[in-house]
């Protein structure tokens, strides 16, 4: 059949937007008609070659959509069901998946471009395209391994949970999941954009108490304080680390996230907890970033570790973040500045590198 999608031909040059061919979905494959896909910073590593990727490919990888096909052997998921992309697999079967850990899946060993058979199911006059992380959701239609879906409920608007697919999971995850902040915590949270105004309204759910973000754009401080930040720290014009120290009134924060992807942030996040606190990496940095911390740190107890995905239950979490948005304890739709066409990718990544908006969604 006949899709349209975006596809990355060469890094620093705009997605083309195309017709092309879609194979019919192999065993334990699901084909899926896109409602919509969030425009997230991950994809743009790729466009800027700061993250090397085998090109061409099909972007996108927060998507959300309807079940249209399925091939052999489907059984966890039906033509007809709701959908969210799961841009990490889980097999449900590997150690790391009964082990509790299935964000880690040992699927992610295979090359995150192409299906379990080691070919893609996208075609442009005989040219293979690859399926970023497997998604490829900047496109009408996609074919996924079933391992890449997960089934939602009917009544949730595709246009709006499909920002859980990645940037909401992303952000709020490392919260519940992986620092398992409690009520109180003091936590600084580094970078208030799309994933990070995730960290912060997760951070409030839980009860944590003061809550300081941390950005260089006046902008995102002001979205940082409509989502929970109780103090807020403009990067470019002080100090941040001498600043969290001082409103923690304890030294530094008991946590730090970091969701930036860059050497002085992640330095800065872990400079800025106390003895015995813990620092989260969330923040995709381009290949090649290297971190300079002294080891005395650590011997402070200090802990830097980092998540994927939610670092938690991404089958049970992505449902579960729906259900909270659904009965009004988790917002969504204020994430959402910008609705626009495929056709308009390009100029939506333009105004998210501008910072002018929390989160673009493409819908088609
Ligand atoms: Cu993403």
């Amino acid at each position: 059949m006949r899709a349209t999608a975006a596809v990355l031909y060469e890094v620093k040059k705009p997605l083309v937007i195309e017709e092309v061919e879609l194979l019919d979905p192999g065993p334990h494959e699901v084909q899926v008609r896109w409602v919509a896909n969030g425009v997230c910073h991950s994809d743009y590593h790729l466009m800027s070659g700061d993250v090397p990727h085998p090109l061409p490919v099909v972007l996108g990888h927060e998507a959300a959509g309807v079940v249209e096909r399925i091939g052999p052997g489907v059984e966890s998921v039906a033509v007809g069901d709701h959908v969210c992309s799961s841009y990490i697999p889980s097999c449900g079967k590997c150690g790391y998946c009964i082990g509790g850990q299935p964000t880690m899946c040992a699927l992610r060993d295979k090359p995150r471009w192409l299906m379990l058979d080691g070919t893609t199911r996208f075609r442009k006059n005989g040219t293979s395209l690859n399926h970023y992380l497997q998604v490829a959701g900047f496109a009408t239609h996609s074919v996924l391994m079933e391992e890449s879906v997960i089934p939602i409920r009917k009544d949730a608007p595709l246009d709006v949970v499909c920002l859980v697919s990645c940037g909401v999971l992303a952000g709020a995850g490392p919260v519940f999941n992986r620092a398992k902040v409690p009520p109180g915590a003091s936590v600084a949270v580094w970078g208030c954009g799309g994933v990070g105004l995730n960290t912060i309204q997760a951070a409030k759910l839980v009860g944590a108490g003061k809550i300081i973000a941390v950005d260089v754009m006046p902008q995102k401080l002001a979205w940082a304080e409509e989502f929970g930040a109780t103090h807020v720290v403009n990067a470019a014009t002080e100090d941040p680390v001498a600043r969290v120290q001082a409103i923690s009134g304890s030294g530094g924060v008991d946590f730090a996230f970091e969701l930036v992807g860059t050497q002085a942030t992640i330095e800065q996040a872990v400079l800025s907890t106390h003895r015995g606190g813990t620092a989260v990496v969330v923040g995709v940095c381009p290949a090649g970033t290297k971190v300079s911390l002294d080891p005395a740190l650590f011997l402070q107890q200090r802990v830097l570790t980092g998540s994927s995905f939610g670092a938690g239950h991404q089958r049970t979490d992505v449902p579960m973040l729906i259900d909270m948005f659904m009965s009004g304890k988790y917002k969504l739709e204020e994430l959402i500045s910008r609705r626009v066409p495929l056709g308009d990718v390009n100029l939506a990544y333009d105004a998210l590198l501008k910072g002018e908006v929390k989160r673009s969604v493409v819908l088609y």
